[in-house]
């Protein structure tokens, strides 16, 4: 007769356990009842989470071995096709897509909260010019929270609302002073006539014309570009947003540690590092000979591979197409050839095909920033200005599920038993 439950026998003890089987998991609290000594009790061992749930959510569906994504239910390829950035980033926070009135109210919000204090100016103004911006993101957002106290207090559903307003309007703006700064350039403010990718465009390329107009396309496909990095569950930025939040620290501090996990190579620092990698490869010719040396063991492919797809990431595959818009404004990017070369070549080779590597989100990304005009340190900014809806989302998600806690994993302890104190003239 089936039942909802694991019977698990421990063979140390002869005693056998029944857990219950819930959403087709079992609750890591419950194998604590497997003991051999009053004391002990046992543990799951988990290292980078490959196979424990952290927390339930609605959010975004990630099916990888089919190559799905979906935000609150809707496919990535409609809202990629149909929606813009800032009524999908709606969708994420609220569970449902807006009105028009409230998309109207939304996007008022988002649009008037963009200006920051002026001492931001001053503390950007104090990196040193070849500062990287996304080390300046990660300072200034964090700073934020001196500027706004009343973030503190998280269970107030009207502060939340007010941080989240700030958060995701003032990340262009910081990313594009960030930006200002590292190129010896004057600050350009917010513009509220332009919509949110133009204005954020306006805020990093604004010479000395009156009035800044963005290209319509390339507008169009940062916005597209926008909606694909606005979430994707439970990776190492969210994770983080997610543990630093559940110690109820406020959500610039938290936002700052979200953005610090994404800066590494091997999450949002992946796009800048594909690059490198095609200028490294250098010519079509020379990529069978570099497929060989990653194949033994010299670095990786980067752009390849992912913790949940384990089949072509569904944002790489309209990644490719937004390529193309961005290539007929402003010329094809040199660096493309070698990577469709990269691309076919790996695709077919036995090593990436076994261990089901793909080009994922990284892939492609990189070379349309590069072709948009920003320098490889932006790649990782632009990542977290989109994901900033995602991150708050699973914030305030965390904060009102009654089951999460701080966050707080357990260790299998491996050193020294205990030992005494040694005095100096005893130690070897
Ligand atoms: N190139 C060559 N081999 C690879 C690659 C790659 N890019 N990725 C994984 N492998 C191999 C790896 O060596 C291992 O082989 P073996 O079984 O022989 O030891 C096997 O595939 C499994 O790899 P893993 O490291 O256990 O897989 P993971 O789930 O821990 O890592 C990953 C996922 C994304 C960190 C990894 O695929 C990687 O380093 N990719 C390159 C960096 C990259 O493109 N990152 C962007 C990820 S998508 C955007 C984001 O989330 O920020």
């Amino acid at each position: 007769m089936p039942s909802d439950t694991l019977t698990i026998t421990d063979n140390r003890t002869g005693k056998q356990y029944e857990v219950p089987i819930r959403d087709g998991a079992i609750h890591a609290t419950d194998l604590r009842q497997i003991k051999v000594n009053e004391d002990d009790g046992m543990v799951s061992y988990d290292p980078g989470f490959m196979n424990t749930a952290s927390c339930q959510s609605k959010i975004t569906y990630i099916d990888g071995d089919k190559g799905i994504l979906r935000y609150r239910g809707y496919p990535i390829e409609q809202l990629a096709e149909k929606s813009t950035y800032l009524e999908t980033a709606y969708l994420i926070l609220h569970g449902e897509l807006p009105t028009k009135a409230q998309l109207d109210e939304w996007t008022y919000h988002i649009t008037h909260h963009s200006i920051l204090h002026e001492n931001i100016k001053k503390l950007i103004n104090g990196f040193h010019h070849d500062a990287h911006p996304m080390g300046i993101l990660v300072s200034t957002v964090g700073a934020l929270s001196t500027f706004y106290p009343d973030a503190k207090r998280i269970f107030d559903p009207a502060s939340r609302k007010a941080q989240t307003y700030r958060l995701i309007s003032k990340m262009p703006t910081l990313a594009a002073f960030a930006y200002r700064h590292s190129v010896g350039m004057p600050y350009a403010y917010p513009d509220n006539d332009l919509s949110y990718t133009g204005n954020f465009l306006n805020m990093l390329f604004k010479m000395t014309e009156l009035k800044y107009k963005p290209d319509p396309v390339l507008e169009k496909a940062l916005d597209v570009l926008f909606i694909l990095h606005a979430d994707h569950e439970q990776n190492c930025s969210t994770n983080a947003m997610r543990g630093v939040g559940s110690s109820h620290s406020d959500p610039y501090s938290a936002v700052a540690a979200a953005a610090a996990a994404l800066y590494g190579p091997l999450h949002g620092g992946a796009n800048e590092a594909v690059i490198r990698m095609l200028k490294q490869i250098g010519s079509k010719d020379k990529v069978a000979e570099f497929v060989k040396k990653v194949k033994g063991g010299e670095g990786r492919l980067m752009g390849f591979g992912h913790r949940v797809y384990k089949n072509y990431d569904p944002r790489a595959k309209i990644i490719k197409q937004i390529a193309g818009m961005v290539f007929q404004v402003k010329g094809r990017n040199p660096l493309l050839d070698i990577a469709l070369e990269l691309e076919r070549i790996a695709l077919e080779d036995d090593y990436f095909i076994k261990r089901k590597l793909y080009p994922n989100v990284d892939f492609y990304s990189g070379l349309i920033y590069q072709s948009i005009g920003f320098p490889m340190d932006m790649f990782p900014v632009l990542f977290a200005i989109p994901r900033t809806s995602g991150w708050m989302a699973q914030w305030e998600e965390m904060l009102l599920d009654a089951d999460q806690k701080i966050a707080r994993p357990r260790q299998i302890y491996k050193g020294p038993q205990l030992r005494d104190y040694l005095a100096m003239d005893q130690r070897k």
